[in-house]
C-alpha cells in the first residue's frame, strides 16, 4: 500500500517472480505489478483489482486504509483477469458496490464471472461525482481489448489508463523518477511492441483525442509497472512516436538450424549488411526469447528469416515468430529469406509467401543452399545482406 496523495492510494501488488504472462505467451523477465487504486472521498472507489492469486493481498492493502465493505464503486477498466481477477473477492466484502464498466466491459466482465453484479455502464465523457472530485471516463477500445477504458480523476488530475502506458516491471518503487530509466523504457517498449503494435493507428487517434480534451494531467497511473509522475506526458509522447512505427535503419536476422548450415548463411548475410554499414542483430530462435525478438523487430527496418526445410516445411521454432509478424501487423518493414534443404527445399518459398501475407515486401532474392552451404552460397548470402542494406538505406 502506498499513499499517492490525499485520499488516493496504490493498493496493488508487486509480482517479483512472474516470468511469463498471458499463460506462456509473453515473457516478463523483470516481473510485473498489478496496480489497483483506492480513492477515499465521500464515496469510496476502487479502480481495478489484481490477479486472483494476489487477491488477499489486495484486500489487506485496502483494509489498512478502510473497511473494504465501505467500497461504493469499483471501476473495472478492463476485464482481463490480471486486473479483474480480484473482483469476486472484493464483491464478497462489498456486495452492494456498483461495478463501473464500459459498454463492452459489461459484456466481458459478465463473460468472465457470470455474476449478476450491479453494473453501471459509462461512456466517454460521462462523469460521476464522488464528493470533492469527479471520475471521468474515456473509452479506449482496442487499447488493447474492446472493453478497455481510461478513468480520470478530476481535481487530483490523475489519469488511470489501465494497460496503456504500462510496463511489466517489478520494482520496490512506485514512481517513474525512482527507477532505472533504461530498464523502464525497455519494458515500456517491449509492452508496446508485443501488445499494442497492431492497434497503433487507434493509439495515435486516442492520444490525439486525449490531448484535445486538455485535461490537466499530473500523474498517469497505469495498471502495470511504475506510475508516471515526473513529466507524465513523456510516455504519451513516446507512444505517439512508437505508434508511427518509423523503424531504425538496421536489420534483424533470425533463424534456426539443425546442423549449422543455416547459421553459417545467417552470419554471411550479416557480413553483407556490415559491409554496407547497416547494424544488425542475429538471433537463433531455438535459444532466444520470442518476445525479445519481437521488440527488436519492432525497432528495425529489415527482417531476414532463415530456416532449413524440415518435412516440407519450416523448423517449428520459426513458425511462432511468423504468426507474430502477421498478427502484430508491423508497418514499414522489408523482408528477405534464406535456408538450406536436402531434396524438396520449400523453406525459402514458405517464408517469402508468409512475408506476402504480412504485407512485408521481399527486397532481395532468397538464397536456398543444398545441404551444407558452399562458398558461392555464402557469397550469395553476403550479396543478400548487401541488397537488403541498400533497401534499408533507401528507407
Ligand atoms: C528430420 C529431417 C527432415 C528433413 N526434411 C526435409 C524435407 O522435407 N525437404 C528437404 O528438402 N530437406 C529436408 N531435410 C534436410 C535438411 O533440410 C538439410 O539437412 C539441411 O541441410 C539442414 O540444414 P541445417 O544445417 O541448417 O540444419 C530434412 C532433414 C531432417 C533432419
Amino acid at each position: 500500500m502506498k499513499k499517492l496523495m490525499e485520499g488516493v492510494y496504490w493498493v496493488g501488488v508487486v509480482d517479483w517472480a512472474l516470468r511469463h504472462f498471458h499463460g506462456f505467451e509473453l515473457s516478463t523477465h523483470r516481473g510485473s505489478t498489478y496496480n489497483a487504486y483506492l480513492i477515499v472521498d465521500q464515496k469510496v472507489v476502487l479502480v481495478d483489482t489484481v490477479w486472483s492469486p494476489f487477491q488477499d493481498q489486495l484486500i489487506d492493502n485496502i483494509s489498512q486504509i478502510i473497511d473494504p465493505a465501505r467500497i461504493d464503486l469499483i471501476v473495472a477498466n478492463h476485464a482481463e483477469v490480471d486486473h479483474s481477477g480480484g473482483l469476486p473477492a472484493v464483491m464478497r466484502h462489498a456486495p452492494k458496490a456498483q461495478v463501473i464498466v464500459s459498454p463492452k466491459g459489461a459484456e466481458s466482465i459478465e463473460g468472465h464471472y457470470h455474476q449478476p453484479w450491479n453494473f453501471k455502464v459509462v461512456r466517454t465523457g460521462d462523469r460521476l461525482n464522488i464528493g470533492s472530485s469527479d471520475l471521468m471516463f474515456i473509452e479506449a477500445p482496442m487499447l488493447h481489448w474492446p472493453d478497455s477504458m481510461f478513468t480520470y480523476l478530476t481535481g487530483k488530475n490523475i489519469l488511470m489508463p489501465n494497460d496503456a502506458f504500462g510496463q511489466h516491471y517489478a520494482t520496490g518503487f512506485r514512481y517513474n523518477d525512482e527507477v532505472d530509466q533504461e530498464e523502464l523504457y525497455q519494458e515500456a517498449l517491449k509492452y508496446y511492441a508485443n501488445i499494442l503494435t497492431p492497434f497503433s493507428k487507434l493509439v495515435s487517434k486516442k492520444i490525439d483525442e486525449l490531448l484535445a480534451m486538455n485535461l490537466p494531467i499530473d500523474i498517469i497511473a497505469p495498471s502495470h509497472g511504475v506510475i508516471w509522475r515526473k513529466e507524465p506526458l513523456q510516455i504519451v509522447r513516446k507512444y505517439q512516436e512508437w505508434a508511427a512505427q518509423i523503424p531504425a535503419k538496421s536489420a534483424v536476422i533470425l533463424y534456426d538450424t539443425m546442423w549449422e548450415g543455416t547459421r553459417r548463411m545467417a552470419e554471411a548475410i550479416g557480413y553483407g549488411l556490415a559491409d554496407e554499414g547497416i547494424p544488425y542483430k542475429l538471433f537463433h530462435m531455438a535459444v532466444t526469447d520470442r518476445n525479445d525478438v519481437i521488440t527488436e523487430i519492432f525497432k528495425t527496418k529489415a527482417v531476414i528469416i532463415g530456416s532449413p526445410t524440415l518435412n516440407n516445411g519450416l523448423l517449428p521454432t520459426i513458425t511462432p515468430i511468423l504468426e507474430d509478424l502477421k498478427g502484430l501487423k508491423f508497418q514499414n518493414k522489408i523482408g528477405a529469406a534464406f535456408g538450406t534443404y536436402g531434396w524438396s527445399g520449400e523453406s525459402v518459398k514458405l517464408i517469402e509467401e508468409h512475408f506476402g501475407r504480412c504485407r512485408i515486401p521481399v527486397v532481395a532474392q532468397g538464397v536456398l543452399a543444398k545441404w551444407q552451404p558452399k562458398e558461392p552460397d555464402l557469397e550469395a548470402c553476403k550479396n543478400l545482406g548487401r541488397t537488403v542494406a541498400a533497401a534499408v538505406r533507401e528507407g
